[in-house]
């Protein structure tokens, strides 16, 4: 059976051309299926003549916030001049292609859709969903890159995020999806808890007798990473002397051991993380340049808590389930609502730990109350509510008016918005997303019917 791909002619008024352009793909056994709506694909093809403002919102709908895949298909590269492609990356679209530009089209097409379906399969398996939680744009974007880099490439990475943002998560993800035939260990070290007199015996190992008390010949940590991956774990806080000491074999993949002239080989995938942010380091002075680029081939970096919320109660659910598995007890609102606005500054971990705590109190049976929040957690009667406005509202609003948006769609983007993370809240339960909005179960529901049918179209 053919393979079927959603698609959309926007703007291809000629009938002719949009049925060459169907009939390219049958041949490859690729059914194009014209979708009215593109804003819930997983991948869309949207096929243009020219840029217009209409095309952005619908390309700017299909990727939800870079959920669905868009690939922008112009019918001519004129269409792409004045930095069109760009503009087109910007409202959303994943890729950019002009048909006209290549000598198969559809091939090029074929590959990418090919690519990201294989990622997304990755993506959604339970070894990725059972370990990795959160459904906000922000985090799955970082999964689906981390996936990819992961399992199509074998170039370093480097992990950047605050404390406690899943950056040790991610470096053991990409180390399992590995696909190197006899993959050995994922070797961590730390480099806070390397003693610079000690390091080139942690990095590189040494032969017996190198040094007072090197009474046996020792593996350093890029013998033991060959053939598996090294993790090299707050990286920023490496000295320069250490830096420089690592540059050669991140390069190469060959050092000696402390006391020996042999050059030995190794073969391992380098990931890196840091708190810090290296490029402001580099530029202090304080972080070697070349060794930033030779271990930031590919970079991840990860969003803190504070900027994707609606991640607060799955990860709840998530480690609930981890400490009570036989039995785990659900929320009452008013715990909910608490932990959906409290600040989290050590990010996941901090949101581990309160969890951990509370179900310390808890007794069963019963959801956890308000007073299983330890005493020092809890908030004053008439605590602050944060200013929501303050959360880079005021940011979004302006780089919505720069890219041209008028008060119609910052609306409708907010109010989708506001309904998204009101359900991703209530854990898909219509009813308490609805009263969270204030509005009634059914206008809820005919607002979701309705955006099904018309939503998206440009007005
Ligand atoms: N998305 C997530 N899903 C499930 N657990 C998570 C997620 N993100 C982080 N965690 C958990 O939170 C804790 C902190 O994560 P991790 O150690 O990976 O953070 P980190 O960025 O390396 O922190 P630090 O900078 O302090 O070393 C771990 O217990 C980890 O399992
Ligand atoms: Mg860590």
């Amino acid at each position: 059976m053919a393979k079927e791909v959603p698609h959309l002619f926007f703007g291809v008024e000629n009938r002719a051309q949009r049925q060459a352009i169907q009939e390219a793909f049958a041949r490859q056994d690729v059914s194009l299926v014209e979708i009215a709506q593109t804003d819930i694909a997983d991948v869309c093809l949207v096929f243009f003549t020219e840029i217009s403002a209409g095309l952005c919102v619908e390309l700017r709908a299909a990727s939800r916030g870079g959920l669905g895949r868009v690939l922008a298909v112009a019918l001519t590269s004129q269409a792409l001049a004045r930095r069109g492609a760009w503009s087109l990356l910007a409202t959303g679209a994943t890729d950019v292609l002009a048909w006209d530009y290549s000598t198969n089209p559809v091939a090029e097409v074929g590959a990418r859709l090919a690519r990201w379906a294989e990622v997304d399969e990755i993506v959604r398996s339970p070894l990725v969903q059972e370990n990795l939680v959160g459904h906000s744009p922000a985090w799955r974007r970082v999964v689906r890159q981390t996936v990819e880099i992961a399992r199509f490439t074998d170039a370093p990475l480097l992990i950047t995020g605050e404390s406690g943002t899943g950056k040790e998560l991610i470096a053991r993800l990409v180390h399992t999806l590995d696909q190197r035939a006899a993959k050995r260990d994922l070797v961590v070290t730390d480099c806070t808890t390397i003693v610079p007199e000690l390091s080139g015996s942690e990095f590189f190992g040494h032969e017996r007798g190198a040094f007072t008390g090197a009474v046996a010949a020792r593996d350093g940590a890029f013998a033991l990473a060959n053939g598996g991956t090294l993790f090299l774990d707050e990286v920023g806080e490496l000295p320069p002397m250490l830096q420089a000491e690592l540059l050669r074999v991140v390069q190469e993949h060959t050092y000696k051991r402390v006391g020996s002239n042999t050059w030995q080989k190794t073969d391992f995938r380098l990931v890196a993380a840091t708190n810090r942010n290296l490029l402001d380091e580099q530029a202090a002075g304080r972080f070697r340049r070349d060794l930033y680029y030779r271990m930031a081939a590919c970079l991840c970096h990860l969003p803190p808590l504070r900027d994707r919320r609606e991640d607060i109660l799955p990860l709840v659910e998530h480690f609930i389930e981890k400490l009570r598995p036989d039995a785990p007890p659900s929320l009452t609102d008013a715990v909910k609502d608490y932990l959906s606005v409290r600040e989290y500054p050590g990010n996941v971990r901090d949101l581990k730990q309160l969890v951990t705590r509370m179900l310390l109190r808890h007794v069963g049976p019963g959801p956890i109350t308000v007073g299983d929040i330890p005493e020092d957690e809890r908030p004053a009667a008439d605590f602050e509510i944060p200013d929501w406005r303050g959360n880079g509202f005021d940011h979004a609003i302006h780089l919505a008016l720069q890219q041209g948006l008028g008060l119609k769609e910052i609306g409708r983007e907010a109010e989708d918005a506001a309904e998204r993370i009101a359900l991703a809240e209530a854990e898909g339960n219509l009813q308490r997303a609805a009263s969270k909005l204030g509005v009634t179960d059914r206008a809820l529901q005919m607002r979701r019917a309705a955006r099904k049918q018309n939503g998206s179209q440009p007005t």
